[in-house]
């Protein structure tokens, strides 16, 4: 039988204390609604609705690209209204509801197609999935008639404190057959929280002498529903283990591993070094065998094979040929490429800029919109004044160069292949090729200076 899934994300998720939306709190770095819509459609949904509410709009924007129909619940009053509002999307779909929770993103694809499996095997009625927790605390508790069969579904408010020991609890997830439209206007809201509760339909279903199935989960952590922050660190963490696990067998190397934060979106090669504190998001990729080092954050970023990164760098939209070297303490910025075998060491800032083979700058320096050639080397503390206050200048140093310490080369410039700039030079005209600029002041000695200084401090003491 073909499924719809029907995700109920309308909550404003009171007890996050956040004005963003409950479902869009992200979970390395994507929204936690994506996840579930992602299990929704490989679960092979003929179609995904998604009933938003608070903060409508937000979620609409940031799900935009996926193949979803959002309907709303203006107002929120209880999760069965939230399924009503789907009833209209869904009239002409003739196929099971499926029934998830926006704040339940660790469920999987498989779950779903299980649950919906049930629901046809069973012939109609409808299914639902338990789970057995050792703190059931703030879970709907499931409610066993004396031959066994689920009776109804009690809420953690409603519960009487005998109820409340149950440790069998609602998962939030169920399939339906299409006669739910039906059962739905007939849901009450007399209970403390006076709200329409979706989980009332089991005992409506059994009073209608419609059979009601229970799958108990293997897996809990699946089942995971996010309330709070800390259940949102909990559910990241899942995440993230998995993830780590993942990259650790195709080969990866991660010492310390749990100190370790990755996006979903990051590829790693075998024999990549990840030390302890690394942080890799967004498009960042990292070929076979190169290292980084720990606490360096990089996002967006390409290192080819035997790249290194090493400790305390930051990187963003960088990209490191074979062998480039940056850090410790490097800041590459969008834009800054580094040539094979080319290196940046602490406290360079590079932006925009292309560093040839070889090319090296290890101290104190920043680049920007520069090009530099190949086997170049860099004084320490040596900088590019790229802006003149409107706009933004090109430096252009040719290959094998030489520019001394504590420079200042000031854009619009260009320095000759060959040439040397002599330290502490402010260089504001083009170097020819092969040249020596000197721009500084010229230095004077001062024969004697220092002894007569000191007859000069006597004199003063022995007046006062
Ligand atoms: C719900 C179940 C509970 C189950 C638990 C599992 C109810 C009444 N209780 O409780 O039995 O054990 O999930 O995690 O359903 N929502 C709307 N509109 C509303 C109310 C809620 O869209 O008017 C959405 C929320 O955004 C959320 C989902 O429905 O994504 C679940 O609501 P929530 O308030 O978190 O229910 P729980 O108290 O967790
Ligand atoms: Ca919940």
């Amino acid at each position: 039988m073909k499924h719809a899934v029907v995700i109920l994300a309308a909550g404003k998720g009171t007890r996050m204390k956040s004005h963003l939306p409950k479902v869009l709190h992200p979970l390395l770095g994507r929204p936690m609604l994506a996840y579930v819509v992602e299990a929704a459609a490989k679960s092979g949904a003929e179609r995904v609705v998604v009933v938003v509410g608070y903060g409508a709009e937000m979620v609409k924007t940031a799900l935009a690209d996926t193949p979803v129909t959002f309907v709303e619940q203006k107002e929120q009053l209880g999760t069965a209204h939230a399924l009503l509002a789907a009833k209209e999307a869904l009239s002409d779909f003739s196929g099971a509801v499926l029934v998830t929770s926006g704040d339940t993103p660790l469920l999987s694809a498989e779950t779903l197609k299980r649950l919906a499996g049930a629901l046809e095997a069973q012939g109609g009625g409808m299914a639902l999935l338990a789970l057995k927790l050792e703190d059931p605390f703030g879970y709907g508790r499931v409610v066993r008639d004396a031959q066994g069969q689920v009776a109804r579904i009690v809420e953690e408010k409603d519960a009487s404190p005998e109820e409340r020991q149950i440790q069998e609890v609602n998962s939030g997830v169920y399939a339906f057959d299409p006669e739910v439209w039906t059962f739905l206007p007939r849901v009450k809201n007399d209970n403390r929280a006076g709200e329409y509760y979706l989980p009332d339909l089991v005992a409506l279903y059994r009073e209608a002498q419609k059979p009601v199935g229970m799958l108990v989960a293997e897996d809990k952590s699946e089942l995971l529903g996010v309330n709070t922050r800390a259940q949102l660190a909990e559910v990241e963490g899942v995440l993230l283990a998995r993830l780590r696990r993942q990259w650790m067998e195709a080969g990866v190397r991660m010492h310390l591993p749990e100190t370790i934060y990755l996006e979903p979106t990051v590829e790693l090669a075998p024999d990549v070094v990840l030390e302890p504190g690394v942080i890799l998001t967004g498009q960042t990729r990292v070929g076979e065998g190169a290292r980084i080092g720990a606490y360096s954050v990089i996002r967006d970023s390409e290192l080819a094979p035997g790249a290194e990164v090493r400790p305390h760098s930051v990187l963003e939209g960088a990209r490191l040929a074979e062998g480039a070297v940056a850090g410790p303490f490097a800041r590459l910025r969008p834009g800054a490429e580094l040539a094979k075998g080319a290196f940046v060491g602490n406290f360079v800032e590079v932006k925009k800029s292309r560093l040839g083979p070889g090319v090296k700058a290890g101290h104190l320096t920043y680049l920007g919109d520069a090009e530099v050639g190949t086997g170049t080397n860099v004084g320490a503390g040596v900088i590019t004044a790229n802006y003149d206050g409107e706009n933004k200048h090109p430096t252009y140093i040719g290959k094998g160069a030489f520019i001394g310490s504590n420079s200042v080369l000031i854009a619009p410039v260009r320095i000759g292949d060959g040439a040397f700039v002599a330290g502490g030079s402010a260089i504001n005209q083009d170097v020819p090729e092969g040249a020596l600029a000197i721009a500084r002041g010229r230095q004077r000695n001062i024969e004697g200076w220092a002894k007569r200084k000191k007859r000069y401090a006597k004199e003063q003491e022995v007046e006062e």
